[in-house]
């Protein structure tokens, strides 16, 4: 990314200059509203993300100028502020502050600004990277880096909890923070074991197509999280251990099936479904089969959209047209209700879809869909 508008706004703003860090955003290949339910998920860090300058500013505020926003994008708060900001997109920093206080990091004020290469809204994780930059910033300038990397992940993800209004699980900052170029991360988001899998399929793409419809996490997300927790707490009354739908299987989810609703039941049965694709995806990418890796992406598909009903029409539209043109793999990506596709296609076969999808997309639904070719990259860093 290019920081030289970055750079000039930062200095019309403060009159001087500060650091640059950078966390990107992450896509995902299969484990969807696993990692809340101490699954498996399987991302990687994308190329893209936020780039944040920063520098201390010798007070107890912090200012912030958010460069892609048009209206409102300045923000000041003091650090001993106790309610948040008034703007959603501040809250993001604010929380981070506050979550390294918690663990016994104290930021002084700083000056920043921050601007971004991927689409908010877009199921890229956005927000991921914004707490991801800030908490790697803060961490190094008033830490000298104490905070463990899976501690800055757990600061992004309590931000989200406590300051944004969204459960979610851990998936996103993990993925920001620990990215790897050329990689995707097998994370077992119960022991936060991971493994780096090299990612490189010969002959093969991944296209991601956003939808343009925007998503914002919020109570949908959170009201698919509390249906697994309705079906856990279910299973534990009967059988005792069941902490997440880690510990559950079918039997157990059927035994209980007349004390849960039957919403409840489909959400925690997707789930149970997509912890063994997961485990299936792992066996194929180790022997190099991607048909098979691509029959489960659809597959997770089809249980987001009609079990945990968590895709849209346009998603739908944009899968279906995927399977129409011979791609090998294709399913709605991130938290759902929106965002892009991910689709894994053959390279002979990738413009041919590309056109056809955009085409036939926007006869339908009267927007121009974007297309991002997925390229991994490194995760959080100073610049
Ligand atoms: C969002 C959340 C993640 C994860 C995904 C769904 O991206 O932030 O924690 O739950 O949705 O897999």
């Amino acid at each position: 990314m290019d920081n030289t508008v970055l750079r000039n706004r930062f200095r019309d703003m403060f009159g001087h200059e500060g650091d640059l860090y950078f966390s990107p955003g992450r896509i995902n290949l299969i484990g969807e509203h696993t990692d809340y339910n101490g699954g498996f998920v399987f991302p990687g860090a994308i190329d893209k993300g936020i780039t944040a300058e920063i520098c201390r500013n010798g007070s107890r505020k912090v200012r912030l100028l958010a460069i892609d926003i048009e209206e409102d994008n300045y923000v000041e708060f003091s650090l001993d502020d106790t309610d948040k900001p008034s703007r959603h997109w501040a809250c993001y920093i604010f929380g981070v502050c506050k979550e390294l206080e918690k663990r016994g990091v104290h930021p002084g004020g700083f000056n920043a600004a921050f601007s971004g290469d991927i689409p908010l809204g877009a199921g890229l994780s956005s927000s991921a990277a914004l707490e991801s930059v800030f908490a790697f910033a803060l961490n190094a300038m008033f830490a000298d880096g104490r905070v463990d990397k899976f501690e800055l992940a757990k600061i992004g993800q309590a931000t989200e909890h406590n300051y944004c209004g969204v459960k979610c699980g851990i998936m996103d900052q993990f993925a920001s923070v620990f990215g790897r170029k050329g990689c995707l991360i097998r994370l077992d988001c119960r022991s936060l074991e991971y493994e780096y899998f090299p990612f490189n399929p010969t002959g093969y793409d991944l296209v991601l197509i956003d939808s343009c419809v925007k998503h914002s996490l919020g109570t949908e997300y959170n009201e698919r999280r509390e249906s697994c927790e309705n079906a856990v707490a279910a299973m534990n009354r009967l059988f005792g251990g069941v902490e997440t739908l880690r510990d559950a299987d079918y039997s157990m989810l059927d035994a209980v099936k007349d004390e849960i609703s039957g919403t409840d039941y489909l959400r925690a049965r997707y789930v149970l479904d997509e912890k063994e694709r997961v485990l299936t995806v792992c066996d194929a990418l180790n022997k190099g089969d991607y048909e098979l890796v691509g029959r489960k992406m659809y597959e997770t598909h089809w249980g987001l959209s009609h079990d945990y009903t968590a895709s849209c029409p346009e998603l739908d539209f944009l899968v279906e047209t995927a399977r129409e043109c011979g791609v090998t793999g294709s399913r709605m990506m991130g938290g759902g209700f929106g965002g892009c596709s991910i689709n894994l296609v053959r390279r002979t076969l990738r413009d041919n879809f590309i056109s056809r999808a955009t085409r036939e997309y926007s006869r339908k639904f009267g927007i121009i869909p974007k297309v991002y070719r997925v390229i991994t990259g490194d995760g959080s860093r100073k610049l």
